[in-house]
């Protein structure tokens, strides 16, 4: 019994230091993915997806079931041993997304943040564009943001799809 709730207060703790941190834990629809990925942007085989925030890894399933690959951080360890055993070929990582380097191959990025942070995510994807010396694709769900450089492509649904490029020096 006392093990059981002092694993129930593990628990509880380290969703709520993970959603202190940046956007709570709340997946994306399987509806709405199909939006984003099917209309917005069609996600495949050339694509390697970098999910920032990745949870339960729902995004990353979604994009290798498109035939693409699929990268994702995430802080909550559960939520990464969850992905792990779930998704297979996916690749997770525990970390911070403002430490997280973009694979090179990388050409879409998705957020689903709040608005606490999402001014801060996309500069973030800025800068590793600027690293990384291209264009990135980025959808992010329900947030509108303009950034120098942060071009608009499209919007559909809740979902805005930008082109994300290097800053000039
Ligand atoms: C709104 S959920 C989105 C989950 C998933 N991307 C989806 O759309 O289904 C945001 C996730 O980001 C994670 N998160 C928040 N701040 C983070 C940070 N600084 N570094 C890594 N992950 C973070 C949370 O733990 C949560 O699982």
């Amino acid at each position: 019994m006392i093990i059981i709730g002092v694993a129930l207060v593990v628990v509880i703790l380290v969703f709520g230091i993970a959603a202190f941190t940046g956007a709570p834990y709340v997946p994306s629809l399987k509806r709405d993915l199909s939006t984003a990925f099917d209309k917005l942007y069609k996600l495949g085989k050339k694509d390697l997806l970098v999910d920032l925030g990745s949870g339960d890894g729902k995004v990353l399933g979604a994009a290798i079931k498109r035939g693409a690959r699929a990268t994702g951080v995430e802080i909550n360890p559960f939520l990464v041993l969850w992905t792990k055993l779930k998704h297979k070929k996916a690749k997770v990582f525990c970390g911070n997304i403002f430490k997280f380097k973009f694979p090179k191959e990388t050409t879409i990025v998705y957020v689903f943040g709040d608005s606490r942070d999402i001014v801060k995510i996309v500069q973030y994807v800025q800068k590793e564009a600027t690293r990384l010396g291209k264009s990135l694709s980025l959808v992010s769900l329900a947030f509108d943001v303009k950034i120098s450089g942060v071009k608009l492509i499209k919007n559909e649904g809740s979902y805005y799809l930008y082109q994300v490029n290097p800053e000039k020096d």
